[in-house]
């Protein structure tokens, strides 16, 4: 059964819980909490215990309501109905539930999909208005260039001029690159070739340093079905910005591995069955992220540095998404920062065709 359920007599003890009931609220599924109270069962869900407890005095009980159960983060859906025996006498209660938190997380999705949509097209049309007038500005201060060949100073404002519009040019160039919808060249790829590969192009950021950079692919990753330069892509993406965290000091970590529990990071693809999966992490031992801020770091132009243009990570989620792979942070202030970027060994459509 994938809802939840537990039942409870008249005087608070648990008469049945299910194992997905047990799974939901983080505790162990062994039968040892028949007979126990709820209240000390479920004591660390205040909320749950509240809800349960207006069961036998409340007229209406709560029907498909929402919950977020604290201790685990996650939101259910639930339903609380009495038991009634044949003379129609409440001998119990019970409540059904359901595990909402992927469905919340899809909608979540969904919703940043929109926004990007939007952002997006207002973007290529800002990016193509600006390029036309960039490349005026260019040509002209060429011309202009040739008509004072004898005055050096003149010369060297012109020089600064082009190679000023020059640089607004590949930022515009960059912002429609990022607005135009990613076409997958599939192919088998190898995710270990993509990291050590995205190393080396990483190799020439300027806070590269003397950073430590350690590999661990596991022996038995398979190819994924996958577009190799965009995911060359993703991971010098996220090393360039683990270099920059670090700024010339400290180390990073990339492990790959191939998971196919879902407890393990198993993507389910359908929404149901887990498929195979690499689960590439990377981790640096540098400042870690301000919490407030990991909802942000995804969005398009958000940056701290001074010269970013805060596109590296709306890339990267806009490719993994591509793949119909999955995107996490997961950091700690003064510990450090790992993504975990996890990718289906055959995508959906890769399934289907
Ligand atoms: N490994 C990391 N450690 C700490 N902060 C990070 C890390 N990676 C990303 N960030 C934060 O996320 C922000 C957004 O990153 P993103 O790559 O999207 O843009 P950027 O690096 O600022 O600019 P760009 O990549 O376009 O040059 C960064 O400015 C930084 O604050
Ligand atoms: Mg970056």
């Amino acid at each position: 059964m994938r809802n939840g359920v537990l039942a409870f007599s008249r005087t608070g003890e648990i008469v049945l819980i299910n194992p997905e009931a047990c799974r939901i609220f983080g505790l162990p599924v062994d039968g040892a909490h028949l007979g126990q109270a709820y209240a000390d069962v479920l004591r660390d869900h205040h909320d749950i215990v509240r809800v349960l407890s207006g069961a036998f005095e409340l007229a209406h009980l709560p029907n498909r309501a929402e919950l977020r159960l604290k201790p685990t983060d996650k939101v259910i859906g639930y339903t609380l109905s009495l038991v009634q025996d044949e003379a129609g006498v409440s001998v119990g209660a019970a409540l059904f539930f359901k595990d909402l938190t992927r469905v919340e997380q899809l909608e979540e999705r969904e919703r940043l999909r929109d926004r990007l949509a939007a952002i997006g097209e207002m973007a290529a049309a800002v990016a193509h208005e600006i390029k036309n007038p960039l490349a005026g500005i260019e040509v002209m201060a060429g011309l202009l260039r040739r008509q004072v060949p004898e005055d050096r100073a003149a010369q060297a404002l012109i020089a600064d001029i082009i190679s000023e519009s020059k640089m607004a040019n590949a930022i515009v160039q960059e912002m429609l690159d990022f607005v135009r919808p990613v076409r997958l060249q599939l192919d088998r790829t190898s995710v270990g070739l993509a990291i050590q590969n995205a190393v080396t192009m990483a190799d020439g950021t300027p806070a590269r340093g003397s950073i430590s950079v350690r590999i661990d692919a596991a022996a038995d990753l398979p190819p994924i079905q996958g577009d190799r330069h965009q995911l060359v892509q993703v991971f010098t993406n996220l090393l360039t910005n683990a270099y920059e965290a670090l700024e010339g000091r400290g180390s990073v970590v990339i492990t790959a591995r191939l998971v196919t529990d879902e407890e393990a990071g198993a993507l389910p693809l359908d929404g149901l069955h887990p498929v195979p999966t690499v689960v590439v992490d990377v981790t640096d031992d540098g400042p870690g992220l301000d919490p407030a801020l990991t909802d942000k770091i995804f969005n398009p132009f958000f940056t701290t540095k001074p010269q970013g243009s805060g596109l590296g990570l709306a890339i990267v989620r806009k490719i993994v998404d591509a793949h119909d792979g999955r995107i996490d942070v997961a950091s700690t202030p003064g510990r450090g920062t790992r993504f975990r970027v996890a990718l289906p060994v055959s995508s959906g459509d890769a399934l289907v065709r």
